[in-house]
């Protein structure tokens, strides 16, 4: 009897030093303390010997069975400690199994996209004013020299709201900024602006970011350096940018700048309609008409202004197609940025 009892040790003793899952310690357990186990076989096998024995093996049998619980038990809560809940469970510990991530959101890009001009600005020493999105006509057109029934108020399809009416640029942000602020000005305003518009390249609420420089002795060439500068850093040193002549009621001269299209480097493509460039803003020197309507001495202060539209810069520099994409929501795009 004691020999066996010393052959049980010895078996527990390797087996225990083997184990390396709970399973496999649960099943240990059940070999040695379960019912039909190896301990309550010898118990079994016990009644058999002669009386003046059985103490004595009771006693053995019963020591052998509490350094097995107890090291059964021990092992169990090292286990229990380094295993998760799934352990606790009774399951393997699989390491295989991905690790349960937070999901955490992330910047939209046309937020990303207006972050990253506004701190190329910032850093040519442009701070950042804003404006309400309800304008008033005044500010909207007629201190930006659009007057009443002027043709140019046709080139922006207006949302109107009783008297007033929803931004159709940010330009505005232009007159509140300099009724407020004497010069010299270095602003840039970012912000939501309303067009009554819809299709592939039109939301009826898109973002622009307005510049407006009001300093002595500025001219048309500050306005193309800083354009310059803008530009190569946000679609690369190595583009190539055009000044075309063009019309805004409230600069004068004004100019549409255009880059090299970044889909076909300049060959022609669908997306710059074969011209191989792209148009990206408009800009011009303000128009003393302007100054006017401020209180500024246009004999003494000279400035420039440009507008640019947000969504337009980042469907070109990301290569999006329809820019109903910003605005839907869908997951599946948002997670891409
Ligand atoms: N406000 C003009 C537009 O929305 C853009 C612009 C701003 C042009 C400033 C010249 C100067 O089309």
């Amino acid at each position: 009897m004691i020999k066996k009892l010393k052959q049980h040790q010895d078996d527990f003793d390797l087996l225990i030093s083997k184990v390396s899952t709970l399973k496999e310690l649960k099943q240990l357990r059940s070999e040695f303390l379960g019912k039909k186990g190896c301990v309550s076989l010898m118990l079994g096998e016990m009644r058999s010997l002669p009386d003046d024995q059985k103490p004595q093996a009771g006693k053995h049998i019963n020591e052998f069975k509490q350094s097995v619980a107890t090291l059964i038990q021990e092992k169990t809560q090292v286990f229990e400690k380094a295993f998760d809940q799934a352990s606790v469970n009774g399951e393997e510990f699989d390491t295989t199994l991905p690790g349960r991530r937070n999901s955490s959101g992330s910047i939209h890009p046309v937020t990303q996209v207006m972050d990253e001009i506004i701190s190329i600005f910032f850093s040519l020493g442009f701070k950042v004013e804003e404006g309400p999105e309800i304008e008033s006509d005044f500010y909207n057109f007629e201190a930006l020299n659009i007057p009443k029934d002027h043709p140019a108020r046709d080139m922006q399809d207006t949302f109107y709201i009783g008297n007033e009416v929803l931004r159709t640029h940010t330009s505005p942000v232009q007159i509140h900024v300099m009724e407020n602020q004497k010069p010299p000005l270095r602003i840039i305003a970012p912000g939501k602006v309303f067009r009554c518009d819809s299709d592939v390249s039109h939301t009826p609420m898109f973002h622009q970011i307005e510049g407006l420089m009001v300093d002595e002795n500025l001219s048309f060439g500050d306005l193309k350096g800083v354009m310059n500068i803008f530009l190569h850093e946000i679609f690369g040193q190595q583009t190539k940018t055009r000044f075309r002549p063009s019309f805004f009621p409230f600069t004068c001269p004004s100019a549409e700048v255009d880059i090299e299209c970044v889909m076909c480097s300049g060959q022609g493509c669908r997306v710059c309609s074969k011209t191989g460039w792209l148009e990206i803003l408009g800009c011009g020197m303000v128009d003393p008409a302007v100054f006017k309507s401020v209180d500024y001495d246009s004999e003494r202060w000279l400035g420039f202004a440009f507008g640019l539209g947000i969504e337009r810069i980042a469907m070109l520099k990301y290569g999006i197609s329809d820019i109903r994409l910003f605005f839907e929501n869908d997951l599946r795009f948002l997670k891409q940025f």
